[in-house]
């Protein structure tokens, strides 16, 4: 099959890694790509809001099947388009992709449903807004309604703080992400991120992550879209697995398959798993991003079958078979970032890097120029590896960083100190 995948970061990356290895590949395309992506496919510079161009390209190159990599096209519908044009895509329609798309029609749906999620409210408006904080006091949480790329939802310690959040989003701040606003009861656990593969009707758990938010060490300084990943989460074990996939996920399945608009592609449930268990945070209609590489080093089986069957509504039946050792993957960014940062800067040392035991370096932000890899994102390369234990996997990743020569990069240097932790706690004397 001649497959083209679409996006251009490290979880793209990870997927092409994994599709170019399946004997079912004959061509794979991807498009925009990257410098990591290159040594897997080929790259295309085609504009992903222009659906027309996506679908010139796969008639002109006999694309096969289309993997949709990133939410905002399948919040806009380009499954709908390709699937139009007779192209066979992976990935949530439109009317599906809500599920992220807008954080109230979630909510509503596990409302109708007994999913369980934290007690909310819909508002339009800001005064009620305020009014409705007032009245159930804080911890509390605003939510942007749309996609906000990570800016969109404020944990507020006071009241204050969250009217504040919500004079920004209802006076523009967010654009038009902030135009309808969710407030929620603030939850109490320790979060976890659950992806299942659905075909509309069929949904099969994959496996689990954690990630780590925070910028700097000790899950300090600002938001990020995330500095580093690990597989499994330490807190879902295989009763917590089946009670996420019973009480949360094959209800929205059925529930959207009953609204007309049934849920296919890569299902990421966002949890607190609190004290009565897990309870829903959000939907992510794709994979997560560096989650998806942890994910694919662990994954024994060839991916392109399953994501062939969610597009097909083949997947009851379908079995994946994974490796029970963990992986973890490192985030090394550009100075700055989540703020400002350089582009076009050197790096060098990767493949003395990617030569230690277990590791896979998956590029995020990269591009290739006469020979030299230079660094052209905020998030620019993804150090994965994958080992008996978290810490031999932490290890081995730390190793592999300390390999790459980036003066003008940074990492943190304590991603899985929480699985690190509990294994050393829970290992025998
Ligand atoms: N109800 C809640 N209680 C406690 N923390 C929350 C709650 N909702 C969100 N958060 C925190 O905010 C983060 C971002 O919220 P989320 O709904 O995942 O939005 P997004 O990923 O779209 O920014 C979560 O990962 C979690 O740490
Ligand atoms: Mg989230």
């Amino acid at each position: 099959m001649n497959i083209l995948l679409l996006g251009s970061g490290g979880r793209e990356h990870a997927l092409a890694w994994k599709m170019a290895a399946s004997p079912l590949t004959e061509r794979l395309f991807c498009a925009p790509g990257n410098a990591g992506i290159a040594r897997e496919a080929e790259c295309a510079a085609l504009d992903l809001a222009d659906h027309a161009a996506v679908i010139g390209f796969c008639r002109a190159n006999h694309i096969d099947f289309v993997v949709v990599g990133p939410e905002a096209p399948l919040c806009v519908g380009i499954v709908d388009d390709l699937e139009g044009a007779g192209i066979k895509a992976f990935g949530p329609s439109r009317a599906a992709a809500r599920l992220e798309g807008s954080k109230g029609f979630t909510k509503d749906l596990c409302r109708a449903n007994g999913i369980p999620t934290a007690a909310y409210e819909r508002f339009r408006a800001a005064e009620e807004a305020k009014a409705y904080v007032r009245a159930r006091g804080a911890p509390i949480v605003v939510k942007a309604d749309g996609l906000a790329a990570g800016k969109g939802v404020v944990v507020a310690q006071d009241v204050a703080e969250a009217e504040a959040a919500l004079d920004m989003m209802f006076g523009g701040g967010l654009g038009k992400a902030g135009g309808e606003v969710v407030v929620e009861e603030f939850l109490d656990g320790e979060e976890a991120s659950f992806f299942a593969l659905c075909d509309g009707e069929t949904a099969i758990p994959l496996s689990t992550a954690q990630d780590h938010k925070r910028a700097f060490d000790g899950d300090k300084g600002p938001n990020t879209g995330g500095m580093g990943a690990y597989s499994p989460a330490p807190n879902i074990d295989a009763a917590m697995s089946v009670r996420t996939m019973t009480e949360i996920v094959q209800p929205t399945l059925r529930a959207m398959q009953a609204m007309g608009a049934p849920y296919k592609g890569a299902l990421y449930a966002g949890l607190m798993i609190t004290r009565e268990g897990p309870k829903l945070i959000e939907y992510n209609v794709r994979f997560g991003d560096p989650e998806c590489q942890v994910l694919m080093l662990r994954l024994m089986s060839d991916f392109l079958p399953a994501l062939l069957a969610s597009r097909d509504g083949m997947l009851k039946n379908f079995d994946l078979r994974w490796y029970v050792d963990p992986a973890l993957a490192v985030v090394m960014a550009a100075k700055g970032y989540p703020g400002s940062y350089a582009r076009g800067t050197v790096i060098e040392g990767l493949d003395d890097a990617a030569a230690v035991e277990g590791v896979e370096i998956f590029h995020a932000g990269t591009k290739a120029e006469a020979g030299k890899i230079l660094a052209n994102g905020g998030r620019v390369l993804n150090v994965s590896a994958i080992g008996k234990t978290v810490r031999q996997a932490q290890a081995r990743a730390y190793d592999a960083v300390s390999r790459i020569r980036w003066p003008e990069g940074f990492c943190r240097h304590d991603i899985g100190w929480r699985a690190v932790e509990r294994e050393t706690r829970d290992a025998p004397p």
